[in-house]
This record gives structure tokens, C-alpha cells and sequence, in this order.
């Protein structure tokens, strides 16, 4: 089976491109002081590196693999799911090389080369969670015999994409689809209009999501050491089967057994279905 890589080719980027790197890392590097945990914080120092711009993948591995023994692989766009967790599973990220345009800095599309490396590697540095997602895609390998890819998926979405942690009792954004977006950490963090829930791993893996705008539903872990745990120790093969017989739950749902942080108004998609 291909993996699907392909050379990032550095040396194409035009100026324009690295200059909207460097425009979007400093915007977000402003925003999350005291909006993200520490341990994004102190991973973001890997991105840092000898020239300004957009990472040369081949010197963020080098750092990378140092750390915590992960890399950076290029590809051209989504890959399929097996080739995904494939990486994963033996700790390679991949990344699309591509950037957004200066007009569209808050595209939301495509994941690109923002999403991919600024959302994603900082926290690739912190053990506890470069474990997580080794074991994520070792268990997404698996999650295929059981055709529960659907339900699996939806694990990555509110954790690695859009999960809040608490931190020193305060609430801090850490999923790569929050801290590259500066309209959605204000949002998930600050708005009255999400639901904000104790992380519960069934709960999440019944729980549909959007993807066309803000989430209605932010679950909030208290620790990656945790979260690993959690997942890491958990049977999914019984877990799996149990979730087969029960229904799917909205976006914006709460249940009587949730353990909310606060429950949201919902007015951001009501007021998006309306425009
Ligand atoms: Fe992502």
C-alpha cells in the first residue's frame, strides 16, 4: 500500500505564502496566552525555527523525533482512512502542504498547512498525548473489522480537533480545529452558545458533530494523562457493540446523565439557520 507522501518542496513557497504564516502565527500566538494549555504553549517553541516562514518538514522532524518520536509527513490532501491511521499508528503526522491565501485567513475548509502544523504539532511534544495519538490510529486500524469507523472518527473530532481541557481549574482550548482558528477559540472558550460537557468516552462516540461551522458541543477533559488512560485501558471490541444498539445523539443535545459545565444557549445555530 502507497503512504501516500509526497516532498513538501520548501523552496517553492513564494514569500507571499510564508508571509501568511507568519501574519496567522502571530495573530494566534497573541490570542492564546491564557486560552490554551501550558503544554501547547511550550510545544509551539518546535516551530520555531531557523528560517521565518512555513516549517521545512524535514527540520520540524528532526526536533520533532528528538522529543517524543514523532514526524511530519507531507501529502497532497486527505488521505484515506487507513493510510491515516497507518501514520499514526507508527507515530508520523501527516500535513498538507498547501496554505491558505491572504484574503482568507479565516478559511475554514481543507485542513492546510496552518492547521496541520500549527493545530497539531505543538502538542506532539507532550508524552502523554503523542501516546494518545499513536494509540489512536492503532485503534483505528482495528476499528475497521468492527466497521466502526463512524463512531471512532467522532473520538478524534472532539478531542484531537475540538477538545477544551481544565487546567488550574480555568478552561483552556488544546484541539488543532480551536487553537488554529481565532473565531472559534473566542467561541468555544467564551460564548454563551456551546454546550460545554465533562469528556465522557461513549457520550462522545454517539455524538454527531458539524463540520460546516462553530461545534454546539465542547467535552472537556482534565488531563492528557488522562484522556490516554481512558482510551488506552478501555475494550473498544465490547464498547463497540454496545454502541451498535444505540442511537446517535445531535450536535447540540444534552442528556440527563451529562455532567455539563454549563449548558449552552445554542443561539449561534439558531441564528445561523435563520441568515
Ligand atoms: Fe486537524
Amino acid at each position: 500500500m502507497s503512504d501516500w507522501a509526497i516532498p513538501q518542496d520548501w523552496n517553492s513557497y513564494t514569500a507571499g505564502e510564508h508571509a501568511v504564516w507568519d501574519t496567522l502565527f502571530a495573530r494566534q500566538s497573541r490570542l492564546l496566552k491564557g486560552r490554551t494549555t501550558q503544554a501547547f504553549l511550550r510545544g509551539m517553541d518546535v516551530l520555531r525555527l531557523s528560517r521565518p516562514g512555513i516549517p521545512n518538514f524535514a527540520e520540524l522532524s528532526e526536533r520533532l523525533m528528538a522529543l517524543t518520536g514523532w514526524c511530519v509527513v507531507a501529502v497532497p490532501g486527505l488521505v484515506p482512512d487507513a493510510v491515516f491511521f497507518e501514520h499514526l499508528a507508527n507515530r508520523r503526522f501527516v500535513a498538507g502542504r498547501f496554505i491558505r491565501t491572504a484574503d482568507q485567513l479565516d478559511y475554514l475548509q481543507e485542513p492546510d498547512v496552518f492547521h496541520d502544523l500549527f493545530g497539531h504539532v505543538p502538542l506532539l511534544t507532550d508524552p502523554a498525548f503523542a501516546d494518545y495519538m499513536q494509540t489512536y490510529g492503532a485503534g483505528g486500524l482495528r476499528a475497521q473489522s468492527f466497521g466502526a469507523l463512524k463512531k471512532l472518527a467522532r473520538l478524534y473530532w472532539y478531542t484531537v480537533e475540538f477538545g477544551l481541557i481544565r487546567e488550574h481549574g480555568m478552561l483552556r482550548a488544546y484541539g488543532a480545529g480551536i487553537v488554529s482558528s481565532h473565531g472559534e477559540t473566542l467561541f468555544a472558550l467564551d460564548d454563551p452558545s456551546p454546550n460545554r460537557i465533562v469528556f465522557d468516552l461513549e457520550r462522545v462516540m454517539r455524538t454527531d458533530y458539524r463540520i460546516d461551522d462553530y461545534q454546539q458541543s465542547y467535552f472537556v477533559i482534565d488531563s492528557f494523562e488522562d484522556l490516554r488512560h481512558r482510551t488506552a485501558d478501555a475494550d473498544f471490541g465490547p464498547l463497540y457493540r454496545r454502541l451498535a444498539d444505540l442511537e446517535d445523539i445531535t450536535p447540540g443535545a444534552v442528556l440527563p446523565q451529562d455532567r455539563l459545565l454549563n449548558r449552552g444557549t445554542q443561539a449561534h445555530t439558531r441564528h445561523a439557520r435563520l441568515t
